[in-house]
């Protein structure tokens, strides 16, 4: 297994500006679409941290919380935030950003990533060095939902 990475080596960033294309018949931005660019910043960040190919095991949690319009700008970050033997969580904010600057959150997604190896077969990632209280309480929260979520399946 390969070093050990912190949070910030794995960051992802990503802009979209809404077009016609991307709306629903209500006129806001097709939840489908969103959760195309959701799931593209998690496998950036998993691949990223990883440094090997990842698919997506499941979306653990994800909650539209405000809707989005025509030529509005979106900013999706991503992160790691738990990582196991083989999966690793990545969390995903998708905010409006608006001219002045502004950010208004419409989007929290947790995703689980499994890496691969040469022959497609789970394989060991390396760890996630935790620095700060944020980092800690992330890994917490996640080892909750992943202990969750193992009940429930
Ligand atoms: C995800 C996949 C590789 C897991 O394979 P598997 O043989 O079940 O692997 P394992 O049982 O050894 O599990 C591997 C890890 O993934 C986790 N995992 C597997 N399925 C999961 C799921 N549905 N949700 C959350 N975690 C999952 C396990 O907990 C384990 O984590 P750990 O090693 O950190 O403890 C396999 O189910 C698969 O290929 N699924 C299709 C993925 C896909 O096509 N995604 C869409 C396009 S990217």
């Amino acid at each position: 297994m390969s070093e050990m990475k912190n949070v910030a080596h794995s960051m992802v960033e990503t802009y979209h500006i809404i077009k016609p294309i991307d709306l629903n018949s209500a006129n806001r931005l097709y939840g489908g679409t969103l959760m195309g660019w959701i799931d593209e910043v998690a496998v950036l960040v998993a691949r990223k941290h990883a440094q090997m190919s990842v698919v997506t095991g499941s979306v653990t949690n994800l909650k539209f919380l405000h809707g989005a319009y025509l030529r509005d700008t979106i900013v999706l970050n991503g992160k790691a935030t738990f990582v196991g033997n083989t999966s690793m969580e990545v969390k995903v904010e998708t905010s409006v950003e608006h001219i002045n600057g502004k950010r208004e959150l419409i989007n929290i997604a947790y995703f689980t990533m499994v890496g691969l190896d040469e022959n497609d077969k789970p394989a060991k990632l390396p760890g996630l060095l935790l620095e700060t209280e944020e980092d800690r309480e992330e890994w917490e929260h996640a080892r909750q939902r992943r202990e969750l979520s193992r009940k429930m399946n």
